[in-house]
């Protein structure tokens, strides 16, 4: 009556696919750990790792709120939980925190009543986290920590997820730099209306990147990472941002982005010391800008 969970960070967009691609790392991710109790009702008894950032009010909070979401949808409000959950990673980051946390603590809820929802059933309520963290329901960071690998959202309405296969030897680097960029504010910023001409190149691009996975075409893979809509505006908000794309390209990256809303960057390498190269060229550019930052590589 007592589950472990560990889901892990995410990097949505990847670059072109706003809202409607991401991918799973193999690490930072958060952990859950549950317990079925004699007393109804959900308690969120501990969380670590957060700074004292997070609510511990069950209601507030986006692992316990899903948990009573979902035991409300399933009649099963005489189950009652205990929580723990513990943050490896970073909040605020663009990797994925508050998506691993929900998602770490919809599958334990789900494990502890013997599976009665699928993976796909779960996402809608994953979805629902988003948007009381965020105040927006996307699923590029949730379908990917919950599925595994590369997932697309094909369509938000009617949900629609599509597993992409990953390539044999893609790699991926991630730096965060420690400035803070909350997820509902970067997506404030982004211009709600597009240009045909700049659709156009976005599509390209969308296409392009999966083509090139599914045929583990790296250098389409490279030339299909560009994001003429978002990039642009929400780069300002990133120290260093386009020396740190230089760095990346110099060092041998496929391509190179911003992780989700940022502040965190990723690339794509096609081979594992190349990533850990670049991960580590870019924590030594940073610092030596006077900008701290936590650097990860990970299969994916
Ligand atoms: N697609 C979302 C965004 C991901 O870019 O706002 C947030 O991590």
């Amino acid at each position: 009556d007592r589950v472990h969970v560990f889901a892990p960070a995410t990097v949505a967009n990847l670059v072109c696919g706003f809202d409607i691609l991401g991918l799973a790392l193999d690490e930072p991710g958060d952990e859950v750990i549950m317990e079925r109790s004699d007393q109804p009702g959900v308690k969120l008894l501990k969380i670590t790792g957060d700074d004292g950032r997070l609510p511990l009010d069950p209601a507030k909070n986006t692992v316990s709120a899903c948990v009573q979401m979902l035991l409300k949808h399933l009649n099963r409000e005489d189950v009652g939980v205990e929580i723990e959950l513990h943050k490896h990673m970073p909040i605020g980051s663009g990797l994925g925190s508050s998506a691993a946390s929900t998602v770490a603590g919809l599958f334990a809820i789900n494990q502890l009543l013997g599976q009665p929802l699928t993976k796909q059933e779960l996402l809608p309520f994953a979805m629902k986290g988003e948007e009381l963290a965020c105040g927006h329901g996307h699923a590029d960071n949730v379908a990917p920590s919950l599925f595994g690998g590369i997932t697309l959202i094909k369509s938000y309405e009617p949900l629609e997820v599509v597993s992409i296969p990953v390539p044999k030897s893609l790699y991926c680097s991630v730096v965060f730099p420690h400035v803070d960029v909350p997820t509902r504010a970067a997506r404030q910023m982004i211009r709600s209306k597009i240009e045909l001409k700049d659709a156009v190149v976005q599509w390209g691009n969308i296409a392009g990147l999966v083509s090139g996975l599914f045929m583990s075409d790296y250098g389409l893979i490279g030339r299909s990472m560009q994001d003429v809509l978002i990039e642009p505006v929400r780069a300002i908000l990133i120290p260093e941002f386009y020396e740190m794309r230089q760095t990346a390209m110099a060092a041998g990256a496929l391509g190179f982005g911003i992780s989700g809303s940022g502040p965190s960057v990723f690339a794509f390498a096609d081979n594992h010391p190349t990533a850990s190269d670049i991960t580590r060229q870019i924590v030594q550019h940073l610092q030596s800008k006077g900008i701290d930052s936590n650097g990860y590589v990970s299969a994916v």
